[in-house]
């Protein structure tokens, strides 16, 4: 497995072009399936999950064909995908097992050949991550769920049919799978409680500009007027704004300054307000965000994560880190997932003072140093967070378990070398 080595104590500076959006692309990819024309999706992240997800869809009989492309100077890919006839109905244990959100493929198999065999994620390392609410809403739309073998096999007899679903908590996941089951449904479906996230409302736009009739986009009451098939259309995927926030802590946390091309303001005013308030000078321009800490003195801030737009449990493990840097002592809430500090001991053996109450909160006080060593985490956001504390701590610190970040984080050590750090990716076959 490649690791990653970080020499601590470079200042960072200079620009960082902003990846479109993983947590937009994968349900893009899957609503392609909902349409028997092409859908081409610009901006996409070079990233494994993205790649996990081509290979399920061409399991299933999409034919995807990709291209290099630019945004505004920058190479990124292009997508173009086109499911005419469908090979297979199921996603299977070892797609799902790998990247949990290939659970988008059920709404839109459901809503548009009235079958799906999805196997059930299960947990994982943030927490337990049960469908219930998935299930439960495509049942109340006339889908026929059955639990077996580690399988959802869901059927639908003809269309499934519009109905008022009130989500008995915010779930992005829900929201976008019952959103795409929503536009090919008999008459009018209204989700209340929707989740708000910024890759919501990207969703929700390209199925508008594949002729569905969604309203409230952005809003928490999504009404949706099903329509009878959809056409393909090109859209281009928004900004990530959970790796612009884990750049912007890159600059805070080494009192550097960085200018985030191509990051939305607006999908991060939580994040940015921690920041200001904290003593981070912010100023944007047309198309960036600047993050300028350069001989700031950061004191502690106190975070809770929340749904949007409150602040992001995605970038929760990498603000903590930020905080060991900061005067006196910041508590953080961890409200939507029950595991999400496995993080921290890994940080305390790099000489971080954090106490952990129970799952849901963790005060962190400000050290004097950091110090290098050896460490992994179990997730992508967490795996983010200890390149930040190398960043800054003293000597080298290799960060291991790499395939972590390369699910969620395109050309990570070349974007940090471009800002000068001193890091550089260990290939398996080059040290063990
Ligand atoms: C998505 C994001 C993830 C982010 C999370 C919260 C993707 C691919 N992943 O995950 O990066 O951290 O939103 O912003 O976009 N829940 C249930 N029952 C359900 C569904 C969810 O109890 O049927 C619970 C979850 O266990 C969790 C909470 O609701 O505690 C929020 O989960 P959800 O918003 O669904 O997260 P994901 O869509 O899995």
């Amino acid at each position: 497995m490649d690791k990653i080595k970080i020499r601590g104590g470079k200042v960072l500076e200079g620009k960082i072009f902003i990846s479109g959006a993983k947590n937009a692309a994968l349900p893009l990819i899957c609503a392609s399936l909902l349409t028997d024309e092409t859908v081409t999706l610009t901006n996409m992240p070079m990233l494994s999950d993205i790649k996990a997800m081509n290979l399920l869809l061409e399991q299933l009989g999409t034919q995807i064909n990709e291209f290099d492309d630019f945004v505004d100077g920058h190479a990124t890919k292009t997508y173009s995908y086109r499911t005419r006839t469908i090979k297979s109905l199921v996603a299977p244990y070892d797609y799902v097992r790998k990247m949990r959100a290939s659970y988008y493929v059920l709404g839109p198999l459901l809503a548009r050949y009235g079958k799906c065999e999805l196997s059930l994620p299960g947990g994982c390392a943030i927490g337990a991550r049960p469908m219930d609410i998935h299930l439960s809403s495509l049942e109340k739309m006339g889908a026929k769920i059955e639990i077996r073998n580690g399988y959802i096999f869901a059927e639908s007899d003809g269309r499934l049919k519009g109905c008022h679903i009130i989500f008995p908590g915010v779930s992005v996941g829900a929201t976008c799978n019952v959103l795409m089951a929503a536009v090919l449904a008999e008459g009018r479906t209204v989700l209340e409680n929707a989740a708000k996230e910024p890759e919501i409302g990207d969703l929700a736009k390209m199925l508008n500009e594949m002729g569905a009739k969604i309203e409230g986009i952005g809003t928490s009451v999504l009404t949706i007027d099903g329509v009878s098939s959809l056409h393909g259309t090109v859209h281009k995927v928004i900004a990530d704004r959970i790796e612009a926030g884990s750049y912007a802590v890159a600059a805070a946390i080494t009192r550097g300054k960085i200018e985030l091309v191509n990051a939305r303001p607006e999908t991060l005013r939580q994040p940015l307000q921690v920041l200001k308030d904290m003593g981070v000078r912010i100023s944007e321009t047309d198309n960036s965000i600047i993050v300028d800490a350069k001989g700031c003195r950061l004191v502690g801030k106190d975070i809770m994560t929340e749904p949007f737009p409150g602040f992001p449990t995605d970038l929760q493990a990498q603000f903590l880190a930020l905080m060991l840097t900061a005067e006196g002592a910041s508590m953080v809430t961890e409200t939507i997932f029950e595991n999400r500090f496995m993080h921290v001991p890994e940080l305390l053996r790099m000489g971080a003072n954090i106490n952990v109450h129970g799952h849901a909160s963790a005060i962190v006080r400000g050290v004097k140093k950091l110090s290098g060593a050896p460490v992994m985490a179990t997730d992508l956001r967490a795996s983010f967070a200890l390149i930040l504390a190398g960043l800054v701590a003293e000597g080298e610190t290799t960060v291991n378990r790499v395939y972590h970040l390369d699910r969620g984080y395109e050309k990570l050590e070349e974007k940090l070398k471009s800002v000068g750090a001193d890091i550089v990716r260990i290939k398996n076959d080059e040290e063990d």
